[in-house]
């Protein structure tokens, strides 16, 4: 039951809010393609725009401006029964009053589909969630788990073109949200649908998604694969947003990266950001780097690199690694380094020397 492939475009996607403030912009030029069976993600905080732009491409709302093509066609002008779309609510929205299988059945019913093909579709999508023997139930009597799956039943079933989902693990617990998650990548694999997922877990987007879009206030930040982003990250919003991230305040001199210390690095690829001023309110430049892939010594140790100075102000073993939580006035904020191992004489108040090991990169503002 393997979908054909399909390919959505996205262009200049724009959606403008009437409010009692004034027109506010909720999604700002956004951009992207999606093809065939990927799983594609959109990230970012509260407020940034992804409900509005999956519930634009649902047709659940109408486009300010800008494109919405499957497989080259204009699909803005068709209603959201037209688009062959199933949506996942994170509040699951099940009819109460009706059986399993019955909310399961509900798009077929009403695409009008004869009574046989409806029950072995049902029949089936029941058995793929896991949710056979539960026909007669209602949802009043289904864990949080059954009737999520429920819902992911009753978008599946008449085969959509996309599959939308829009935070669909929110209001389930941990251990759970980590299985339903293996679980919907599975589903999603299995019968080939384009997946368009939304939530604002950096960490179950980086488990779930082949892509990820990383919005910002209406914009999109930046698009790529997990380790992409993750590893080139081309804004400061995106590298403190994924994952965990040290920003030191430096200065550039030519080629090389200077810190406060008078410490100078060189050969560290430097990116001109489109992040808000924000971020440089300090300093233009920030060296970022990840906490693996830090050093760190007691200050009294002679090495060969200067590094920044600062103070340990708590150590914790977690395991696979030794984390060192830093104090330190170049840096802006809280250091963390993260080692296979403890540091040899550094206890908790010691002053420490570190600095990026590898992959470390500069981020420098926009010039006006
Ligand atoms: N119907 C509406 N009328 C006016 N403003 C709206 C409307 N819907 C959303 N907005 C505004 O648009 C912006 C984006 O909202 P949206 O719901 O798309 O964010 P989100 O990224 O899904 O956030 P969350 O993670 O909290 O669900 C917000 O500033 C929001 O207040
Ligand atoms: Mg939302």
């Amino acid at each position: 039951m393997t979908q054909t492939p399909k390919s959505l475009t996205v262009k200049d996607l724009t959606k403008v809010f009437q409010t009692p403030e004034g027109p506010t912009t909720a999604v700002r030029d956004v951009n992207f393609e999606i093809e065939g069976n990927t799983f594609f993600t959109m990230l970012g905080p509260s407020g940034c725009g992804k409900t509005t732009t999956l519930r634009m491409i649902a047709g659940l709302e109408t486009v300010t401006s800008g494109d919405l093509l499957l497989d080259g066609e204009d699909f803005r002008r068709k209603n959201a029964f037209e688009r062959n779309i199933g949506m996942v609510f994170q509040s699951y929205a099940l009819f109460p009053h009706m059986t399993v299988f019955e909310n399961v059945a509900y798009g077929m019913r009403l695409r009008k589909a004869p009574e046989t093909l409806i029950r072995e579709r049902v029949t089936e999508t029941l058995a793929m969630l896991r949710l056979d023997g539960l026909e007669k139930r209602h949802p009043a009597d289904l864990s949080g788990g059954q009737q999520q799956r429920v819902s992911i039943g009753r978008a599946l079933v008449y085969r959509p073109d996309i599959l939308l989902l829009d935070e669909p693990l929110a209001n389930l617990d941990a251990k759970l949200r980590v299985e339903m998650r293996d679980e919907i990548r599975r589903l999603q694999k299995t019968l080939g649908v384009m997946a368009l997922y939304v939530t604002h877990d950096q960490e179950e987007a980086m488990a779930i998604s082949d892509r990820i879009a990383v919005f910002s206030k209406g914009r999109l930040m930046q698009l790529g694969a997990p380790y992409e982003i993750y590893t080139h990250p081309t804004s400061v919003f995106v590298a403190d947003f994924i994952g965990k991230a040290n920003f030191f305040l430096v200065t550039l001199d030519g080629d090389a990266v200077v810190a406060p210390n008078g410490a100078r690095f060189g050969g560290l690829p430097v990116v001109q950001t489109v992040d808000e001023d924000e971020w440089f309110d300090r300093t233009d430049a920030l060296m970022m780097c990840r906490p693996e892939k830090m050093w760190l010594v007691a200050a009294s140790e002679r090495t060969g690199d200067t590094g920044f100075e600062g103070r340990a102000t708590r150590i914790q073993f977690l395991g696979t690694f030794v984390r060192y939580l830093i104090e330190s006035d170049q840096a802006r904020s809280d250091v963390i380094v993260d080692l296979p191992a403890f540091a040899p004489g550094v206890s908790e108040g010691d002053a420490v020397r570190f600095g990026p090991a590898k992959d470390g990169m500069v981020f420098r503002k926009a010039t006006k």
